[in-house]
């Protein structure tokens, strides 16, 4: 890991969270009223690799997906001004959660499973890891994965909340950090 010396102020963001909870579509909106670019680490390992997630996890593996995932996360949390959304199951691993929490300000987008549950149709055909489960095993899944989304510097639950109420919370909040620490 580099140590780098960044202000508050210049450090990436990065949105952690379940599969579908937002993560890219908040990023993108966080980014634009931030003047920033967005990464979204997802599209950048289909980039690399010039094939979709589903593919790739067919032809070399979950393994293979996740060193990749790594090794962009690493690459891109090293970068200032930033905003970066990281695939559901980045924090899985240890590395890449203190890459990220030492590297960056973390905001965990939150969602109860009652209101995630209404999206799974929405996004199991992009998602290998949801798919040929059954609603309770991913329902398992959905609950195992939070202890690793505690680990943050900020959460925000997204039930009831419109996606440019969630934006405008963030970058509010982020101001007011600025403000009060930099
Ligand atoms: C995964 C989440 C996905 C993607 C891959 C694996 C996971 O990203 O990285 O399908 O294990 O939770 P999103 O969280 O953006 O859907």
């Amino acid at each position: 890991m580099n140590d780098i010396r960044m202000s508050l102020r210049e450090k990436s963001i990065v949105f952690i969270g379940f599969m579908g909870v937002g993560k890219t579509t908040i990023g993108t909106l966080v980014a634009k009223k931030l003047y920033r670019d967005f990464i979204d680490i997802d599209l950048e390992i289909e980039k690399e690799f010039n094939m979709s997630t589903p593919e790739i996890f067919k032809k070399y593996g979950e393994s293979v997906f996740r060193e990749k995932e790594k090794e962009l996360i690493e690459k891109f949390t090293n970068q200032r001004l930033k905003i970066i959304s990281v695939g559901g199951g980045a924090f899985l691993q240890e590395e890449i959660q203190k890459i990220c929490l030492s590297n960056c300000i973390v905001f965990f987008l939150d969602l109860s499973w009652e209101s995630w549950k209404e999206r799974i149709s929405l996004i199991i055909d992009s998602r290998p890891v949801l798919q040929g489960k059954t609603l309770e095993e991913i329902k398992e899944l959905f609950y195992n994965r939070q202890k690793i989304y505690s680990k943050h510097h900020s959460k925000i639950t997204t039930d009831h909340l419109d996606i440019e109420s969630v934006a405008n919370f963030i970058v509010e909040s982020l101001k007011t950090a600025w403000e009060l620490y930099d």
